[in-house]
């Protein structure tokens, strides 16, 4: 009876083992700022696998999201500067040195759990993708964030979820959960059906401009799809030369046309002094200022006018 009872232990415990060394790496313990050393360690003495990728299956084949790998384009060695076509899985984790004696020496691992730096983690990833498209990566507000390029991206994937239209709004609003609710609100672009996506506006790799916009400025990146807004229109309206954003929120909102308040409080944000401008709406159905388009109801062409008399932006 109680020799049973032991061996039951004795095996549950091996059990146990054998689950965590599937699970975590050995070098989960170590502590940030050691794991960075021993990686870096390992970088100057350099020692590569003599089998490369075939070395590393040995161990990783079981797993169906390291061999997705050769579905895509990082798993191509007929894909000139390739991983692949170099040195294999650790052109991205790094030289294998002594981790194939049962895992224990630690690897470069990439993504949210990884306990790497952004930086290091990114930097391998910088160091095959240098072209233009990456030049303001480094002011960015992602890098300067932290956000790693596997957060984005996965590379052990038959397609990259940013070069699918129907992926990248989900790959950027698993993080802005705010532009997620705005884009469901009863008027927004048509985000929510992937007919547009976040980078029809944004670069997500940065950009000279303003939150990252894929133009100079909000106005020409609105321009880009509402040209007729552009004017120049005989009488401008200040705030819309400015800013579109002055009365729009691009990512949606609960009144219709994406403006931020409902007329006449949008306008009398800004047109408060006294005078018709500032009346206090009462009688909504019967008042020209109340009903139907409020203050556009006389004042109807609010982006601009180009009629002679259109001074007050009434025709
Ligand atoms: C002798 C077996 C063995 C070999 C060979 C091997 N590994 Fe590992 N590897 C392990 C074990 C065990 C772990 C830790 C448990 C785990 O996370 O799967 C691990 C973990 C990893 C991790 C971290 C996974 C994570 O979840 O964070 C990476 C990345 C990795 N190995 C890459 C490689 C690469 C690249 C090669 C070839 C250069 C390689 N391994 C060769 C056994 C091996
Ligand atoms: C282009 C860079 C790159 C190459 C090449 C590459 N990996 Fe990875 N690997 C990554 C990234 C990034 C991740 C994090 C998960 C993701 O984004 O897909 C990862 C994740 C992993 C993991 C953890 C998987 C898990 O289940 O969480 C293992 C193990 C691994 N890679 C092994 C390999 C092996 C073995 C090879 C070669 C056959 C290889 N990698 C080639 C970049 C690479
Ligand atoms: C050894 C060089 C090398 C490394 C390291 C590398 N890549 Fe690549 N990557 C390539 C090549 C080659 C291509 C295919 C040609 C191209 O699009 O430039 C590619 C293509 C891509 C693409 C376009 C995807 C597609 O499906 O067309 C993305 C996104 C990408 N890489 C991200 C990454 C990320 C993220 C990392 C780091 C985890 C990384 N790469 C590391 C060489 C590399
Ligand atoms: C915030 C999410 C995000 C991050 C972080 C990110 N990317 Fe991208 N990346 C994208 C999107 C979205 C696209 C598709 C862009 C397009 O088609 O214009 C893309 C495209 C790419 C491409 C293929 C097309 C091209 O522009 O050459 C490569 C390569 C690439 N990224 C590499 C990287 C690298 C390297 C990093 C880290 C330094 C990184 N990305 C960080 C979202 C991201
Ligand atoms: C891993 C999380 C993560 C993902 C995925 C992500 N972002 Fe971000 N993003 C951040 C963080 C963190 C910030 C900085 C804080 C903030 O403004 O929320 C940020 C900021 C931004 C900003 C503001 C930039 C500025 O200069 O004001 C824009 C625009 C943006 N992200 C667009 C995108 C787009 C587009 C995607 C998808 C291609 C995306 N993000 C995916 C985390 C993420
Ligand atoms: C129609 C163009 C457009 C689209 C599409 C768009 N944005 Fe924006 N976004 C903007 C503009 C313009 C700003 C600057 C807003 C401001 O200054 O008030 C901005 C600002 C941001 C910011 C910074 C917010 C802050 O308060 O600092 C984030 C984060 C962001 N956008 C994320 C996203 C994400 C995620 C998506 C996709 C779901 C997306 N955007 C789609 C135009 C757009
Ligand atoms: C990539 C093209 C594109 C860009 C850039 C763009 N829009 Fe739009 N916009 C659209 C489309 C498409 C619609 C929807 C038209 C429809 O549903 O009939 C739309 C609709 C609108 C509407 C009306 C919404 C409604 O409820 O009917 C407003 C307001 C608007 N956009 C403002 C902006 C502002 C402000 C910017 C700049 C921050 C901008 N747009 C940038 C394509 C764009
Ligand atoms: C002073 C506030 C204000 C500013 C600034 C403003 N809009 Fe509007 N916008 C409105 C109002 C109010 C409506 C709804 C009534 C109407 O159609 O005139 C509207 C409607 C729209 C519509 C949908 C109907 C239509 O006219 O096509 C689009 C698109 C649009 N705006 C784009 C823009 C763009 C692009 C800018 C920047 C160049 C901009 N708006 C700046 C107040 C503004
Ligand atoms: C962000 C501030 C702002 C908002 C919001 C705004 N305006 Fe204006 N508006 C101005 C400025 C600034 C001027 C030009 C200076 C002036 O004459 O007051 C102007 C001028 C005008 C004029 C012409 C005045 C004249 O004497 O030539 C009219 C009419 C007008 N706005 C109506 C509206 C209406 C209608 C709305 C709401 C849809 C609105 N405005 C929203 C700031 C704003
Ligand atoms: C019934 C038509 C009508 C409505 C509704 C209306 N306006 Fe006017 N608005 C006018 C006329 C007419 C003028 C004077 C034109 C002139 O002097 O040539 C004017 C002038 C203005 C001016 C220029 C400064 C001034 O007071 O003379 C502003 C600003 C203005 N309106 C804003 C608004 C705002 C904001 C609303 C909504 C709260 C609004 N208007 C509603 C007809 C209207």
């Amino acid at each position: 009876m109680m020799m049973t009872k032991r061996i039951f232990q004795l095996l549950t415990l091996s059990v146990t083992l054998c689950l965590s060394l599937a699970s975590v790496a050995a070098w989960d313990e170590l502590s940030e700022e050691e794991l960075e050393r021993q990686l870096v360690e390992k970088f100057e003495k350099g020692e590569y696998s003599k089998k490369g990728a075939d070395n590393c299956l040995t161990c990783h084949r079981k797993d169906a999201k390291v061999m997705a790998l050769f579905d895509g384009v990082h798993g191509r060695s007929n894909q000139p500067g390739s991983p692949m076509a170099g040195l294999q899985c650790e052109a991205c984790h790094g030289p294998m040195g002594k981790h194939n004696r049962g895992g224990k020496e630690p690897m470069i691992a990439f993504g949210p759990d990884s306990k790497l730096s952004a930086e290091s983690q990114n930097s391998v990833c910088l160091g095959c993708h240098t072209d233009s498209r990456q030049q303001s990566w480094h002011a960015s507000i992602h890098n300067v964030e932290e956000v790693t390029c596997a957060e984005c991206h996965e590379v052990h994937a038959k397609h990259d979820p940013t070069q699918n239209q129907l992926t990248i709004n989900d790959t950027c609003t698993g993080c802005h959960t705010e532009q997620k609710s705005m884009m469901n609100m009863r008027s927004s672009h048509p985000l929510k059906w992937n007919r547009m996506t976040c980078i029809d506006c944004h670069s997500p790799h940065g950009s000279p401009s303003e939150h990252a916009l894929v133009k100079s400025d909000v106005n020409q990146t609105c321009y880009s799809c509402h040209a007729e807004k552009r004017g120049p229109f005989l009488w401008e309206h200040e705030p819309v030369t400015e800013s579109c954003v002055n009365c729009h929120n691009p990512h949606g909102s609960v009144n219709e046309n994406m403006v931020h308040y409902r007329a006449p409080q949008l306008c009398q944000q800004c047109h408060a002094e006294d005078g018709h401008a500032n009346r206090v709406v009462q009688r909504a159905d019967q008042d020209a200022f109340g009903a139907g388009q409020s203050c556009m109801n006389c004042h109807s062409q609010v982006h601009g006018s180009n009629h002679p008399v259109g001074a007050k932006l009434q025709r």
